[in-house]
């Protein structure tokens, strides 16, 4: 395992990890915020996110940021530059969560971030472009059927028709919104202005386990893997399990059973393919009533799109042959696809000399797991930072990162953003 040399980060050359221990103590603080008690589960426009994003501005604010609410309830703060108004480096991620979540996903990108600019301001620095630091709302698509909402409002890509999705209650996003004082009509009010932002720049938990096994706190991601979501429906025909014999039944369940092993295989088929179902809903749902009705998820990801398409095509012909051959109708819906982003190279490289100035090995990897970055690409210069999680778990409440690499996270962001701003500044 290579540990990594004692980080002498530009901050000085042997100072104590000062920038983890206060940041792990507000990742804990953030997660207390939850729609569950003992578990995070944070999701969308619920009262849970709303208090975090009330959280999270004052800690903008504590931190010398002027801070607003944009209409789809992203939170931004902003340090200005030298100069007030000048085109900003923006840093962030979100703040929603998977279900029985992890502490570090998103909300680690976001107050590191925080912590950075009160690091600058704590200095009286002040840079050439400004700093707006985004506490995204909906990466996760976890509520509605959706995906990078929020991140696609500020990269002006987002599609007005994504407001009337309805969430399992039946609550549509506009009415989500409204509730939360938010306002789906004022969408376009979120949208940057193309020369307003430079680059953005996103610091993550690796979700996987290559930086944990060798032995690297943070790494340069180089692109980020395309995915596809889609909802599948069998309508197969409810009947009593006593009495109806097995060959005259349409089991939407049992037929679904035989998809998911034959997905399952499908995405063990090719080295740079995944494929997840990650929810099912059999109806009626009563032990004594045959299955009369399916619907579930299908996650396929791929870093080459063309393999992604070719596996998507597979999926639709095997899905098609088994409902088929099994007599049930079946539906498929496409809710969320995504091509693979590759990020900006200066930003990579800018990201490869801070973490070398930080005293450690480079090491760089695409990322599986989709960010608000793949959506910040659409706007500007696109930029991660990964840092080392427990193991690689994520989605999961075992998600864990030390004081430490928390540490070298603030400080790597810091020496990232000084280089940006030189090197957007000066054109390069
Ligand atoms: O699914 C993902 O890759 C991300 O965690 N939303
Ligand atoms: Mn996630
Ligand atoms: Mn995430």
């Amino acid at each position: 395992m290579i540990e990594n040399r004692a980080t002498t980060a530009r901050d000085g050359a042997s100072d104590p990890p000062r920038f983890g221990p206060p940041l792990m103590a507000r990742l804990d603080a953030l997660a207390a915020f939850t729609e569950v008690p003992g578990q995070l589960t944070r999701r969308y426009l619920t009262p849970a996110h709303l208090a975090a994003m009330r959280q999270v501005q004052a800690w903008m604010e504590e931190a010398g940021m002027r801070v607003r609410v944009d209409a789809v309830c992203n939170v931004l703060g902003r340090y200005e530059g030298r100069k007030a108004g000048a085109p900003a480096l923006m840093l962030g991620s979100h703040i929603d969560s998977v279900v029985d979540a992890g502490k570090y996903d998103g909300n680690l990108g976001v107050l590191a971030a925080i912590a950075a600019v009160g690091e600058l301001a704590g200095r009286g620095e002040r840079l050439d472009h400004a700093i707006e630091v985004v506490a995204f709302g909906e990466e996760e698509g976890i509520r509605f059927p959706t995906h990078l909402l929020t991140s696609s409002a500020l990269a002006c890509t987002l599609e007005p028709a994504i407001f009337d999705v309805r969430d399992r209650e039946g609550v549509s996003v506009r009415e989500a919104l409204a509730n939360a004082g938010g306002d789906a009509d004022a969408y376009r009010s979120c949208a940057c202005e193309r020369d307003g932002v430079a680059a953005y720049l996103e610091l993550h938990i690796e979700q996987g386990p290559v930086l944990h096994d060798k032995g690297h706190a943070a790494a340069v991601v180089t692109a980020i893997d395309g995915a596809i979501r889609l909802i599948v429906t069998l309508h197969g025909f409810a009947g009593h399990a006593g009495t109806v014999p097995m060959g005259f039944r349409r089991d939407a369940l049992a037929a679904a059973a035989e998809m998911i092993v034959a997905i399952e295989r499908l995405g063990g088929s090719h080295a740079d393919l995944v494929a997840t179902v990650g929810r099912m809903d059999a109806r009626p749902g009563a032990p004594n009533v045959i299955p009369g009705r399916v619907e579930f998820t299908v996650d396929m990801r791929s870093p080459h799109d063309a393999v992604r398409h070719r596996a998507q095509r597979e999926l639709l012909a095997l899905l098609r042959d088994i409902a088929t051959r099994r007599r049930i109708e079946i539906e498929t819906q496409i809710y969320q696809e995504i091509p693979a982003t590759a990020l900006d190279p200066g930003i990579t490289t800018a990201v490869r000399e801070a973490i070398a100035a930080c005293g450690m090995d480079v090491l760089e990897l695409s990322s599986g797991a989709g960010h608000d970055a793949m959506m910040m690409a659409k706007l500007c210069p696109a930029g991660m930072i990964f840092v080392r999680c427990k193991e690689g778990i994520s989605h999961n409440p075992a998600e864990q990162i030390t004081a430490a690499d928390a540490d070298v996270a603030v400080r790597v962001l810091l020496d990232t953003v000084r280089r940006l701003d030189r090197r957007f500044a000066a054109g390069a």
